[in-house]
């Protein structure tokens, strides 16, 4: 919407939430103080802000002056009754469209942001049409693409705007021209792609799988290269060469993290399932199977090199976000590793240039695996990473933050126990140099030179 709104200064925007303290983080006048760390976010908030970007708790005044409503609320994995741990937990959807219903006085278009399973415009379509109130609603499905940390150029140089509507109806046609000419500000035109709604619906779950799914692939290889002696980044060199595979998303890891990857791909494997679909379902649901693997096989490893047990020991975890330049910590690989490892009774200490220390603790309280006396007795939060990495054991490389590699590794490594190990998850460091200085280094999908 700030984009939108930088883009657009003759459209009023109003963003609204019923969080009272989300809302006034949004209006603070100390532009650090927002609530999502972006690059580049609080630039345009500065330059929108009060002129054409309002943010605001008075719900239904903004239903009823808006003409076009984006519903952009959550839709997490359902953590209760039918479909739990696997479908998309539509009550926030279905909430706003009963609000929207109840104080909407005059005809609106109704734009779904938010993910959402094949089909719910439906649902949004029978709560509005039920309403009684004469007042007539055109939805119409935008998915946003955008990623975290790149999201506004994403946003500014889109490769697609995916627009799906009634196009059987000149009212259908006329609000997804309406939606078309807000992107048409500053992209070409032949960027925003029209479709029915249920394609639009299934085209964002569907992008979200296929990125997962290259994820899994190249990290399900990194497991073969650790066996044979191929290097991971010298195969995915290789094959991202070739024009029809591409060399985007092909970085080994420790696991994707975010919150839409999983939650997304469950989504599609419940709605297979739900349709009878048990081949297509388990084809999809094997991503997620890779990289929980992928995940344990890094903690597991960790364990194995320090000797079947880091019982005791100091592991110094560099990065805690689920991916650079960015303080979202949903479902990082970095918890799920601390789990495993917190399980073998590991001292860890985190450093995260952006997170929270106090997200840190609500993650592991989120997994649910111990008390959270536990956990604070074996997790620390640390704020300066040569603190966290003294008199450590080993250290996990979680999340590919650029500062990293500019760190003076000698001084680090004469801080640490030793054997100093050195598991880098995200392959970012130069291991070459990193072993001439004495480390013994485990990096994802290489071939393990240099340690007895
Ligand atoms: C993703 C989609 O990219 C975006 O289009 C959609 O709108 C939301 O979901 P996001 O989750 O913000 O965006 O980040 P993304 O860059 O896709 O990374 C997801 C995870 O995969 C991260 O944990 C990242 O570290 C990991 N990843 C990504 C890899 O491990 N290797 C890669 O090559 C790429």
């Amino acid at each position: 919407m700030s984009v939108i709104a930088q883009k657009c200064p003759e459209i009023k925007i109003t963003v609204v939430d019923v969080n009272p303290h989300r809302i006034a983080q949004w209006n603070d006048p100390d532009l650090d103080k927002l609530p999502i760390y972006e690059p580049g976010l609080k630039e345009i908030v500065a330059e929108a802000r009060g002129r054409n970007l309002f943010f605001s708790t008075e719900i239904s005044q903004g239903i009823r002056e808006a003409e076009m409503i984006f519903i952009s609320v959550n839709t997490p994995t359902k953590t209760y009754g039918k479909g739990k741990g696997m479908a998309a937990d539509l009550k926030y959807i279905e909430l706003c469209a009963r609000q929207i219903a109840e104080v909407a006085t005059d005809d609106k278009i109704v734009v779904e942001k938010s993910t959402i399973p094949v089909r719910t415009a439906q649902t949004i379509k029978s709560i509005l049409d039920n309403a009684g109130t004469g007042v007539k609603f055109q939805i119409l499905s935008n998915p946003e693409f955008l990623a975290e940390g790149t999201a506004i150029n994403d946003l500014v140089n889109a490769d697609r705007v995916l627009i799906g509507g009634d196009h059987h109806t000149p009212e259908g046609l006329a609000a997804m021209n309406a939606l078309s000419e807000i992107y048409a500000h500053w992209l070409p035109h032949e960027r925003i792609l029209y479709t029915n709604i249920w394609s639009s619906e299934l085209s964002k779950l569907t992008a979200n799988a296929f990125l997962a799914q290259r994820v899994s692939s190249i990290n399900a290889l990194s497991a073969l290269c650790e066996k044979t002696g191929a290097d991971v980044d010298e195969v995915a060199r290789a094959i991202g060469a070739d024009s029809r595979i591409g060399s985007k998303f092909l970085k080994a890891s420790v696991g994707f993290g975010g919150s839409c990857f999983q939650k997304d791909i469950l989504n599609l494997v419940y709605i297979c399932r739900s349709l009878g679909l048990q081949e297509v379902a388990d084809y999809w649901e094997q991503i997620i199977i890779m990289n929980d693997y992928q995940k344990a096989r890094f903690a597991d490893n960790i364990i194995s090199s320090l000797y079947n047990t880091v019982s005791g020991k100091k592991i110094a975890f560099l990065g805690w976000a689920f991916k650079k330049n960015t303080n979202d910590t949903r479902q990082t690989a970095a918890m799920y590793v601390a789990d495993y490892l917190l399980e073998d009774q590991a001292n860890i200490a985190v450093y995260d240039p952006k997170v929270k220390h106090e997200q840190m603790f609500a993650d592991m309280a989120y997994l649910a695996s111990r008390s959270e006396d536990e956990t604070r007795r074996l997790l620390t939060a640390v704020p300066d990473p040569y603190e966290a990495c003294t008199d450590a054991h080993a250290i996990a490389i979680l999340t590919e933050w650029d500062e990293f590699t500019t760190y003076d590794w000698q001084r680090i490594y004469e801080s640490m126990k030793k054997p100093a190990f050195l598991f880098d998850g995200r392959n970012i460091l130069d291991h070459k140099q990193l072993r001439t200085i004495g480390f013994k280094v485990y990096a994802i999908g290489k071939e393990r030179i240099g340690e007895g």
